[in-house]
């Protein structure tokens, strides 16, 4: 039986036109109903049927409730005016933390930066010892209290890193604590090892190098829940040599390589990632011509997180560069303390407003490009037939006013899997039990 039909809907964005290029700015046309010229593949007056949790059918009303008439589904969404996009895909979080560093956000505004901040003592480190002093239902609990935010926000997918714990317990520890959110939280995630993320400390950086490479990442590989391996690049944290052992190992380990590349300073992270073959390079502030060339010769995802950049005052990522050069760009939010952003749509609002992304880039960019940047290339981000059924309903009536509408959550109804599990922006259901408001 049909699971739910959405219909009625004023656009239904589909994916990017032509799944096989960099950043869909093919505009060869598709066959089929109305589409929308560029890079995006949109129906207007559109519905979608779903069977099993995937994509059975998607395009004009008429034709998809000829076939999957909406009487006769589990559940039907009338989307009369509104629009639905792909779940958000969210390619780079530190979701999982504890303690609180709300002193640095005032900090800043104080005129302290980041770096500042950091030498005095705070940044990575007070989460670290914030997280080590957490038992894990309450880390668990922790990271499903994001997630919510996340998902009210119309994520339904994000990466997420372990990195405050910097030893092998901990780090092993937040890791399975990734493990059992993704199985308690609709929010499907994707673990990342990031034991360098910043030397503890008391320890000197060539050993604890030594210590990521030969303890934590067999160790973490044991465990086999992370998927990724991801290191923080930068002057005064992990240089490039110390950075390319890390990945080696963890690759050696059956962990894809991520890297925090060109963040502050240009160092040659996204070198050493063209180099590696790595999946994404992330962040890419001070990235050059010379590493956007080489980042796209690579295939590596560029993965823009302009949250960042808004949060630290810091220039944003030259989005057109690496989008002129043909590269599919992802964009994240990467929720952590310091960047306190959960919502994909304040995202794309910023990588539209001072990114000079298009609608079409930034929205493919928060979902099919993000779900690349995540290795995941099974329709995920895309309302593809054959796709997981992950879409949100948006109270507005064409997919350019998600960015548009900057700051406003107009998100009304989240699917995942063919299962409504976010409504009237209320939050249903949280591991099969009947929630309350969402936060
Ligand atoms: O991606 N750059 C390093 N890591 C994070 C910040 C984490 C933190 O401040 O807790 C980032 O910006
Ligand atoms: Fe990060």
């Amino acid at each position: 039986m049909t699971e739910l039909v959405v219909h009625d809907a004023a656009e239904i964005v589909v994916g990017p036109r032509d799944t096989g290029s960099g950043n869909g700015n093919d505009s060869s046309s598709n066959t089929g109903s109305d589409k929308d010229t560029g890079s995006v593949q949109t129906e207007r007056d559109a519905a979608l049927a779903v069977e099993d949790g995937v994509v059975v059918a998607v395009g004009g009303t008429d034709e998809v409730c000829r076939e999957y008439p909406p009487e006769s589904a589990e559940r039907a969404v009338d989307a009369t005016g509104k629009t639905v996009l792909p779940g958000f895909v969210d390619p780079h979080t530190h979701a999982l933390f504890a303690g609180d560093r709300s002193d640095e956000f005032v900090a800043r505004i104080e005129g302290k930066t980041y770096t500042e901040i950091m030498e005095a003592g705070g940044g990575i480190v007070v989460t670290v010892e914030a997280v080590r002093e957490t038992g894990d239902e309450e880390l668990v609990e922790n990271l499903c209290a994001q997630l919510d935010v996340m998902l009210a926000h119309g994520t339904t997918t994000a990466e997420v890193k372990s990195g405050y714990g910097l030893d092998t317990e901990t780090e092993c520890r937040m890791l399975d604590v990734i493990r059992r959110a993704d199985e308690r939280h609709p929010v499907d995630l994707v673990p990342t090892f990031m034991g360098a993320h910043v030397v503890p400390e008391g320890v000197e950086g060539e050993e604890y190098v030594t210590n990521v490479v030969e303890e934590q990442i067999p160790a973490v590989a044991e465990q086999g829940v992370a998927e990724f391996c991801d290191v923080f690049c930068e002057e005064g944290v992990f240089d490039v040599e110390q950075s390319r052992r890390i990945l080696e190992a963890g690759v050696e380990h059956g962990l894809k390589a991520k890297i925090h590349a060109e963040e502050f300073s240009r160092i040659g992270g996204a070198q050493l990632a063209a180099e590696l073959g790595a999946v994404s390079a992330d962040h890419l502030l001070a990235a050059t011509a010379e590493d956007v060339n080489a980042l796209v010769d690579a295939g590596v995802v560029p993965t823009l997180l302009p949250a960042t950049a808004f949060s630290l005052d810091e220039p944003y990522a030259d989005a057109r560069r690496f989008l002129d050069a043909g590269a599919p760009v992802a964009l994240g939010s990467d929720l952590n303390p310091s960047c306190f952003v959960h919502s994909a749509g304040f995202v794309v609002s910023l990588a539209c407003f001072r990114m000079n992304m298009s609608p079409e880039e930034a929205l493919l960019g928060a979902t099919a490009n993000a779900a690349r940047a995540i290795d995941r290339t099974d329709g995920t981000g895309t309302l593809q037939t054959g796709a997981a059924a992950d879409l949100t309903v948006f109270d507005v009536p064409r997919a350019r006013y998600v960015p548009y509408n900057a700051g406003t959550n107009r998100v009304e109804t989240v699917v995942k899997d063919g299962t409504v599990v976010v409504e009237t922006g209320h939050s249903v259901q949280r591991d099969g039990h009947t929630g309350g408001e969402s936060p």
